[in-house]
Protein backbone atom coordinates (compact mmCIF):
# COMPACT_ATOMS: atom_id res chain seq x y z
CA UNK A 1 0.00 0.00 0.00
CA UNK A 2 1.43 3.30 -0.91
CA UNK A 3 1.44 5.81 2.24
CA UNK A 4 -1.28 7.81 2.55
CA UNK A 5 -1.10 11.79 2.77
CA UNK A 6 -3.86 13.14 5.20
CA UNK A 7 -4.28 16.42 6.01
CA UNK A 8 -7.02 17.46 9.03
CA UNK A 9 -8.01 21.16 8.69
CA UNK A 10 -10.35 23.26 11.87
CA UNK A 11 -10.58 26.53 12.04
CA UNK A 12 -7.96 27.25 14.40
CA UNK A 13 -5.97 24.03 14.25
CA UNK A 14 -5.92 23.95 18.07
CA UNK A 15 -8.92 22.07 19.45
CA UNK A 16 -10.13 19.21 17.25
CA UNK A 17 -7.74 18.78 13.79
CA UNK A 18 -5.57 18.28 16.14
CA UNK A 19 -7.65 15.51 17.92
CA UNK A 20 -8.45 14.35 14.32
CA UNK A 21 -4.57 13.80 13.58
CA UNK A 22 -3.81 12.02 16.91
CA UNK A 23 -6.99 9.56 16.32
CA UNK A 24 -5.67 9.09 12.87
CA UNK A 25 -2.24 8.19 13.76
CA UNK A 26 -3.12 5.73 16.42
CA UNK A 27 -5.87 3.90 14.09
CA UNK A 28 -2.79 3.99 11.52
CA UNK A 29 -0.63 2.61 13.56
CA UNK A 30 -3.52 0.16 15.02
CA UNK A 31 -4.11 -1.16 11.40
CA UNK A 32 -0.47 -1.25 10.28
CA UNK A 33 -0.60 1.05 7.70
CA UNK A 34 1.97 3.79 6.89
CA UNK A 35 0.49 7.04 6.89
CA UNK A 36 1.85 10.81 6.21
CA UNK A 37 -0.59 13.03 8.49
CA UNK A 38 -0.77 16.71 9.37
CA UNK A 39 -3.61 19.13 10.36
CA UNK A 40 -3.72 22.88 9.59
CA UNK A 41 -6.19 25.88 10.38
CA UNK A 42 -8.28 28.04 7.60
CA UNK A 43 -7.75 30.81 9.93
CA UNK A 44 -4.12 32.33 10.74
CA UNK A 45 -4.95 33.33 14.33
CA UNK A 46 -3.17 30.09 15.75
CA UNK A 47 -0.13 29.84 13.83
CA UNK A 48 2.43 28.13 15.47
CA UNK A 49 0.92 27.69 19.04
CA UNK A 50 0.18 24.42 20.56
CA UNK A 51 -3.23 22.75 20.49
CA UNK A 52 -5.86 24.43 22.89
CA UNK A 53 -4.94 22.48 27.01
CA UNK A 54 -8.39 21.12 26.59
CA UNK A 55 -7.44 19.44 23.46
CA UNK A 56 -3.54 18.14 24.94
CA UNK A 57 -5.73 17.04 28.18
CA UNK A 58 -8.15 15.10 26.16
CA UNK A 59 -5.49 13.43 24.18
CA UNK A 60 -3.34 12.86 27.51
CA UNK A 61 -6.54 10.99 28.56
CA UNK A 62 -6.65 8.87 25.44
CA UNK A 63 -2.79 8.11 26.36
CA UNK A 64 -1.30 10.79 23.34
CA UNK A 65 1.20 13.19 23.88
CA UNK A 66 -0.05 16.56 21.58
CA UNK A 67 1.59 19.33 22.80
CA UNK A 68 4.58 19.21 20.45
CA UNK A 69 2.01 19.79 17.80
CA UNK A 70 2.17 23.26 16.71
CA UNK A 71 -0.76 25.32 14.33
CA UNK A 72 -0.14 26.14 10.58
CA UNK A 73 -2.84 27.62 8.15
CA UNK A 74 -3.81 25.66 4.69
CA UNK A 75 -1.70 26.83 2.14
CA UNK A 76 -2.40 25.84 -1.37
CA UNK A 77 0.67 23.59 -1.83
CA UNK A 78 -1.49 21.51 0.80
CA UNK A 79 -4.00 20.44 -2.11
CA UNK A 80 -1.21 19.59 -4.12
CA UNK A 81 0.93 17.66 -1.24
CA UNK A 82 -2.19 15.40 0.53
CA UNK A 83 -4.49 12.81 -0.82
CA UNK A 84 -7.54 13.73 1.21
CA UNK A 85 -7.63 16.91 3.00
CA UNK A 86 -10.58 16.35 5.73
CA UNK A 87 -12.91 19.33 6.97
CA UNK A 88 -14.55 19.17 10.72
CA UNK A 89 -17.45 21.28 9.64
CA UNK A 90 -19.67 22.94 7.03
CA UNK A 91 -18.04 26.15 7.44
CA UNK A 92 -14.29 24.50 7.40
CA UNK A 93 -15.68 23.02 3.95
CA UNK A 94 -16.66 27.02 2.45
CA UNK A 95 -13.22 28.19 3.48
CA UNK A 96 -11.11 25.04 2.07
CA UNK A 97 -12.83 26.03 -1.24
CA UNK A 98 -12.09 29.02 -1.10
CA UNK A 99 -8.34 28.07 -0.54
CA UNK A 100 -8.64 25.49 -3.38
CA UNK A 101 -6.23 26.55 -6.50
CA UNK A 102 -8.49 24.04 -8.75
CA UNK A 103 -4.92 21.92 -9.53
CA UNK A 104 -4.75 20.33 -6.30
CA UNK A 105 -4.73 16.51 -6.60
CA UNK A 106 -6.33 15.90 -2.49
CA UNK A 107 -10.08 14.71 -2.96
CA UNK A 108 -12.10 17.23 -0.43
CA UNK A 109 -14.52 15.71 2.29
CA UNK A 110 -16.23 16.62 5.30
CA UNK A 111 -14.74 14.10 8.10
CA UNK A 112 -17.90 12.18 9.01
CA UNK A 113 -18.92 11.88 5.68
CA UNK A 114 -16.49 9.24 5.70
CA UNK A 115 -18.55 7.31 8.24
CA UNK A 116 -21.37 5.22 7.13
CA UNK A 117 -24.22 6.62 8.79
CA UNK A 118 -23.26 9.86 9.56
CA UNK A 119 -22.73 11.31 6.49
CA UNK A 120 -23.53 15.57 6.58
CA UNK A 121 -22.83 15.51 10.09
CA UNK A 122 -20.73 18.12 11.45
CA UNK A 123 -17.89 17.43 14.11
CA UNK A 124 -18.67 21.05 15.94
CA UNK A 125 -16.56 23.60 17.53
CA UNK A 126 -16.03 22.78 21.05
CA UNK A 127 -14.07 25.66 21.29
CA UNK A 128 -16.72 27.83 23.48
CA UNK A 129 -18.05 25.17 25.70
CA UNK A 130 -16.46 22.67 28.50
CA UNK A 131 -14.34 19.58 28.87
CA UNK A 132 -17.41 17.64 28.25
CA UNK A 133 -17.43 19.10 24.47
CA UNK A 134 -14.07 18.19 24.18
CA UNK A 135 -14.98 14.35 24.90
CA UNK A 136 -17.28 14.69 22.22
CA UNK A 137 -14.80 16.32 20.07
CA UNK A 138 -12.79 12.97 20.43
CA UNK A 139 -15.52 10.28 20.26
CA UNK A 140 -15.98 11.72 16.66
CA UNK A 141 -13.12 12.72 14.98
CA UNK A 142 -12.07 8.68 16.35
CA UNK A 143 -14.92 7.29 14.36
CA UNK A 144 -13.53 9.43 11.02
CA UNK A 145 -10.11 7.83 11.96
CA UNK A 146 -10.96 4.24 11.48
CA UNK A 147 -13.78 4.86 8.75
CA UNK A 148 -10.78 6.19 6.85
CA UNK A 149 -8.30 3.32 8.02
CA UNK A 150 -11.29 1.31 6.57
CA UNK A 151 -11.69 3.34 3.18
CA UNK A 152 -7.31 3.34 2.64
CA UNK A 153 -7.61 -0.83 3.60
CA UNK A 154 -10.45 -0.98 1.01
CA UNK A 155 -8.67 1.05 -1.54
CA UNK A 156 -5.69 -1.34 -1.32
CA UNK A 157 -3.13 0.02 -3.68
P1 LIG B 1 -10.75 24.62 16.17
O1 LIG B 1 -11.45 25.51 17.30
O2 LIG B 1 -11.17 25.20 14.85
O3 LIG B 1 -11.34 23.26 16.41
O4 LIG B 1 -9.27 24.68 16.41
C1 LIG B 1 -11.31 26.90 17.36
C2 LIG B 1 -10.12 27.44 17.81
C3 LIG B 1 -9.99 28.82 17.90
C4 LIG B 1 -11.03 29.63 17.53
C5 LIG B 1 -12.22 29.09 17.08
C6 LIG B 1 -12.35 27.71 16.99
N1 LIG B 1 -10.91 31.03 17.65
O5 LIG B 1 -11.88 31.75 17.37
O6 LIG B 1 -9.81 31.51 18.02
Amino acid sequence: MTTARVLFVCLGNICRSPLAEAAFRRAAEEAGIEVHVDSAGTADYHVGQPPDPRSVAEARRQGIAIDHYRGRQLVEEDFRRFDFILGMDRSNMANIARRDPGDGTARVAMLLDLVPGQEGREVGDPYYGGADGFRQTWSEVEAGAKALVAVLIDRND
